[in-house]
């Protein structure tokens, strides 16, 4: 590929969706390309190729984005200013697996340059099936796309990448032949939720945080990432996949590395996520011995009735484990991570479970610091503290000090999708996956699916749907914290 520098000026940037006809790009990408327009984010020129294998016009797609950007849009929806912004969206019919489709595109983008003396810049986004991953970057660079003349072309990348780290290997190999791993943008949209980028602020611009971040202070943390659906119309998809491979092996190591990390030397994308990797690399494996302690596995009653779903499946649909890090910042410290579907409510956060303070001994009936980082549904900080009941009788009372993000705001903050594709835009990589973080992740997933071995129906507990998940999981959060704080909310 021929490399210019950006001039800004001068530049027309094109975004392809493979996949353009498909529930991701309806419910996220067409509406945060629309937001990011409404708020004056996109770049000067830009364009939307969405490319699908059905027959259909412009016109007929623009007018079913139409539809999918009233439903999803995560603000105000004005249909003046989607008129402006449709314009910019085209359709392209192409089979993926077919070399002359692509020598059309080819032909298209070329078109569209003619007479224009402008810096093209290509945003390839694959938000379709992973089987065909390699084979759409293999055709970019046969059809000739990847040699056209461009100040910069990007790949964005869907999950899953790979079911192992064999499979991840495979196809990062047959990637990086056409792409190098700098223009590789691996998407995990948990990391680009806005109280995830918050916790990076909270811990590393609050002296009063970053002094006790560690074991001495720190009892436990909880990462729960908790779901009301079930699989809904994806059954074929996740009874392949399950709740390890689907949630923790991405979102929730995500979550916990950004928890756990050291402070990176800038904030620099390779120095982020240099930090990253060296919390994974001192995750303790698991051991055999150890697996009943550490993992826990259910499957919400009625999931082998689901759509696509098979009527014996051993797929968990939820996960929770104990993760220890093996350094000197949380030697000791459980992390317990927590994700499932089908259950009470839709909600994520971490929980940090302090150390109590023993100055009065036992007796005194006070509670740990908590300090919670909510996510979703709700955006904000609550830090829990002990204080005394007004009254002559000494009495301790737990209270909560709350910062409400979105009641500070009075605006829902954008989806993590409008970040993401802005960021990608700009050649931002700090939010997205990079190699190395995930052959270290799924690594140690694989490593778990080994102790378990082929038939793991002794370790599957039944639960009820929308209940709090297996009974187990109280007993299990005892071996090292209080209880499960996220409990205390009702949402
Ligand atoms: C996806 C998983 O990555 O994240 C889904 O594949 C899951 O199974 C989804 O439902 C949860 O994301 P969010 O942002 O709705 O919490």
């Amino acid at each position: 590929m021929m490399n210019h520098e950006n001039n800004t000026e001068h530049t027309k940037t094109t975004m392809l969706i493979f996949g353009g006809t498909g529930d991701l790009t309806h419910r996220k990408l067409i509406p945060a390309l629309y937001q990011l327009e409404i708020n004056g984010f996109l770049p000067e020129d830009f364009k939307v190729i969405s490319i699908g294998r059905r027959d259909k016009s412009s016109v007929e797609y623009r007018s079913e984005i139409l539809e999918s950007t009233r439903k999803f849009s995560s603000r105000n929806f004005e249909e003046e200013s989607y008129e402006e912004f449709s314009k910019k969206v085209s359709y392209f019919k192409l089979k993926f697996e077919d070399a002359e489709d692509y020598k059309e595109l080819k032909s298209l983008l070329e078109q569209s340059n003619k007479g224009e003396n402008k810096e093209n810049s290509y945003l390839f986004y694959l938000a379709v099936s992973p089987d065909y991953f390699s084979e759409i970057v293999h055709q970019l660079e046969n059809s000739g796309i990847r040699e056209m003349d461009s100040a910069w072309q990007r790949l964005v990348i869907e999950k899953p990448f790979g079911q192992d780290l064999s499979s991840a290997e495979k196809l990062n190999a047959s990637i990086s032949e056409v792409f190098e791993e700098k223009d590789i943008y691996r998407i995990d949209h948990y990391v680009a939720k806005e109280m995830i980028q918050n916790t990076h602020m909270l811990r590393f611009q609050n002296a009063i945080f970053e002094s006790i971040w560690n074991r001495h202070h720190i009892n436990n943390v909880q990462i729960t990432v908790l779901e009301k659906e079930g699989v809904g119309t994806r059954g074929g998809y996740y009874d392949h996949t399950g709740a390890l491979r689907d949630m923790v092996q991405n979102h929730l190591l995500q979550l916990l590395a950004v928890t756990a990390m050291e402070p990176p030397k800038s904030l620099d994308a390779d120095d982020v996520r240099n930090e990253k990797v060296k919390v994974f690399e001192k995750l303790v494996p698991f051991q055999p011995d150890t697996l009943n302690e550490q993992l826990i596995l259910g499957q919400y009653s009625g999931y082998k009735k689901e759509d696509k779903v098979s009527a014996s499946s051993q797929t968990e649909t939820l996960v929770a484990t104990k993760v220890y890090i093996d350094n000197e910042r949380w030697k000791g410290v459980p992390f317990y991570l927590l994700t499932g579907k089908a259950l009470k409510n839709k909600t994520a956060q971490i929980t940090i479970e302090f150390k109590k303070s023993s100055l009065y001994g036992e007796e005194k009936d006070s509670e740990p610091n908590i300090l919670e980082i909510k996510i979703q549904p709700d955006e904000g900080i609550t830090l829990h503290l002990n204080v005394k009941k007004p009254g002559v009788v000494d009495q301790m009372a737990m209270v909560e000090m709350d910062y409400c993000q979105s009641c500070l705001y009075l605006f829902n903050s954008p989806d993590s999708y409008e970040k993401l594709i802005l960021d990608a835009l700009h050649g931002d990589s700090t939010l997205f996956t990079r190699w190395d973080e995930l052959q270290l992740t799924w690594k140690y997933v694989d490593a778990i699916f080994s102790t378990l071995g082929e038939d793991r129906t002794s370790y599957l507990e039944s639960y009820e749907m929308e209940s709090n998940g297996p009974e187990s999981l109280d007993t299990f959060i005892h071996t090292g914290a209080k209880k499960w704080w996220y409990r205390n909310r009702e949402y």
